[in-house]
C-alpha cells in the first residue's frame, strides 16, 4: 500500500486552509495515517529539500518552509502519490488547473500551499523526517469498500 508525506506549508496554515485541504484529500477516499502541527527547524527543512541543494531557490525554500508552523501528514491508499500530486496541481499555481488546490487557492510558486512526495522513494525518505514509525496508525474504515473495489 502506498504512503505519502503531505505538508500544508506555512502559507496554508496562516491562511486558514488546513481544513479545506484535508477535506479535499479525505473526499478522494485516501486514508489519513498520521498528522501533526510543528515548526520546522532548519535541519529538517534542509533534509526535506536536500534534492534541491543545487537549485538557486534552495535557500529561499528552506526559509519559507521554516518561517511559520506547518501541518505534516501521512496519507495512505492505492496510488496515493499520484492522486495527491494531481489534487495539488502544478508546482506553479499560475499553471495549476482549476479544481486543484494550487489552482484554486494559489498565486505564486514561492507560496504554493502544499507539499506532496513525488515518488515512493521520496515518500520513503521524507516520512521519517517528520514521523516515528509508531506515530503512523494503521486501521481500516467501514466505508473502505465503497471507495475502492480493491483493498485500500
Ligand atoms: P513540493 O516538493 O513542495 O511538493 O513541490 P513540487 O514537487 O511540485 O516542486 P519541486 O520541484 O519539488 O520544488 C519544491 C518547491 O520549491 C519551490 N520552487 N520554487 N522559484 C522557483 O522557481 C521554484 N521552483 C520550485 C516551490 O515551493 C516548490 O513546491
Ligand atoms: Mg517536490
Amino acid at each position: 500500500m502506498e504512503q505519502t508525506l503531505v505538508i500544508v506549508k506555512p502559507d496554508g496554515v496562516q491562511r486558514g486552509l488546513v481544513g479545506a485541504i484535508i477535506f479535499r484529500l479525505e473526499r478522494r477516499g485516501l486514508r489519513l495515517s498520521a498528522l501533526k502541527l510543528l515548526q520546522v527547524d532548519e535541519m529538517r527543512a534542509r533534509s526535506l529539500y536536500e534534492v534541491h541543494l543545487d537549485k538557486r531557490f534552495y535557500n529561499t525554500l528552506v526559509s519559507y518552509i521554516s518561517s511559520s508552523p506547518v501541518v505534516a501528514m501521512v496519507w495512505q491508499g492505492l496510488r496515493a502519490i499520484d492522486i495527491i500530486r494531481s489534487t495539488m496541481g502544478a508546482t506553479d499555481p499560475a499553471e495549476a488547473g482549476p479544481g486543484t488546490i494550487r489552482g484554486d487557492w494559489g498565486l505564486n510558486i514561492g507560496r504554493n500551499l502544499i507539499h506532496g512526495s513525488d515518488s515512493p522513494e521520496s515518500a520513503g525518505r521524507e516520512i521519517p523526517i517528520f514521523f516515528e514509525a509508531d506515530e503512523i496508525v494503521h486501521y481500516s474504515r467501514a466505508l473502505d469498500q465503497w471507495y475502492s473495489e480493491n483493498e485500500l
